[in-house]
């Protein structure tokens, strides 16, 4: 039987899909892969230093574990990404081209890609934004994530690769950190508020962001990855949604549990890039093809964080 590889697999995301994905297929036929790590997290399992960029390292690694299936997470985020463009565009673009190749030439079963609500900009529809709104990004990162998603469809199209996307909004979890994203500060928020200490927020408090807490977002890759192929009908990225809140309604549901919880509001170069952002989105096609449904609201997540977050910094 064929393994999966997950590239990126020590980041926010990467660290907990990977540990899921051994929980239900085995650790050994799981393999872990990033420039940075390996991290605890991650447990037990293969787990290989590779550069995406790298795509004849990429065909070792594929060829030692008879690789059939890629979750390719490894990228820069919306802030460091407006920081180095070269390496952004470089890392997001030709890692995945890396991927999608090598999937078609190795005819793999399976690809996973995760694209951004930043494929959208300011005119697209705020609110519910569709999954057909314009898609004019204004940021290096929603630039790589529109020609991403093209590049998927292309592959699936021009040479039958089965590769499947999301358009991930805002990730929270409390296992592992974010790094160099826009939406970050909502994970940032619950470890000052755990700390005891004032936080101090780069977005204004009436920024309304699309989030998702992280037990949904590894659900929602795993069961798209699942679903049947007839029942796949976008090609490019699916809409997928949860959770939608500005840093002022993140913070009342943090102080109806730490009362006295202080927030100020201290917008830097970061609130550009969440203007131009949905506040919200419809996901119908994604509830409609593979019957994707979220578990956690903002009450839910904010319970659960403040639940689990304590233990893990006092393990760290
Ligand atoms: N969470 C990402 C970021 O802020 C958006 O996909 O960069």
């Amino acid at each position: 039987m064929a393994n999966i590889l997950v590239t990126g697999a020590c980041g926010q995301l990467g660290s907990e899909l990977t540990a899921e994905l051994r929980k239900i297929h085995g650790n050994e036929r799981v393999v872990a892969s990033d420039i940075n790590g390996p991290v605890t997290l991650i447990g037990d399992g293969p787990y290989e230093h590779l550069d995406v960029m790298n795509k004849q390292h990429l065909e070792k690694v594929i060829e030692k574990y008879n690789i059939g299936v890629v979750y390719h997470l490894a990228a820069i985020l919306s802030a460091n990404s407006e920081k180095n463009i070269d390496l952004a565009w470089k890392l997001n673009i030709d890692g995945l081209l890396n991927v999608l190749q090598l999937a078609q030439s190795r005819k793999m079963e399976r690809v996973f890609w995760p694209s951004s609500i930043a494929v959208f900009g300011p005119d697209a529809q705020k609110k519910k934004t569709p999954q057909n709104s314009p898609m004019n990004p204004t940021t290096v990162y929603g630039i790589s994530k529109v020609a991403g998603e093209h590049w998927c469809a292309y592959f699936h199209r021009k040479f039958g690769v089965d590769v499947r996307s999301l358009r991930y909004p805002g990730l929270i979890g409390y296992k592992s950190l974010p790094g160099g994203g826009t939406t970050d500060y909502a994970v940032d928020i619950y470890h000052k508020a755990v700390a005891g200490e004032k936080f101090s927020c780069f977005l204004e408090k009436d920024s309304a962001l699309p989030m998702m807490y992280m037990d949904d977002a590894v659900k929602a890759a795993i069961d798209l990855m699942n679903a049947p192929e007839e029942n796949i009908t976008i090609r490019t990225s699916y809409n997928v949604s949860a959770i939608s809140f500005s840093p002022e309604e993140i913070a009342t549901s943090i102080q109806a549990r730490i009362p006295g919880f202080d927030v100020a509001y201290e917008p830097d170069y970061r609130q550009e890039i969440a203007s131009s952002w949905p506040d919200s989105i419809d996901d119908s096609a994604a509830r409609d093809d593979w019957g994707w449904k979220p578990a956690f609201d903002l009450k839910k997540m904010t319970a659960d964080m403040l639940k689990n977050l304590p233990g893990v910094l006092e393990g760290m």
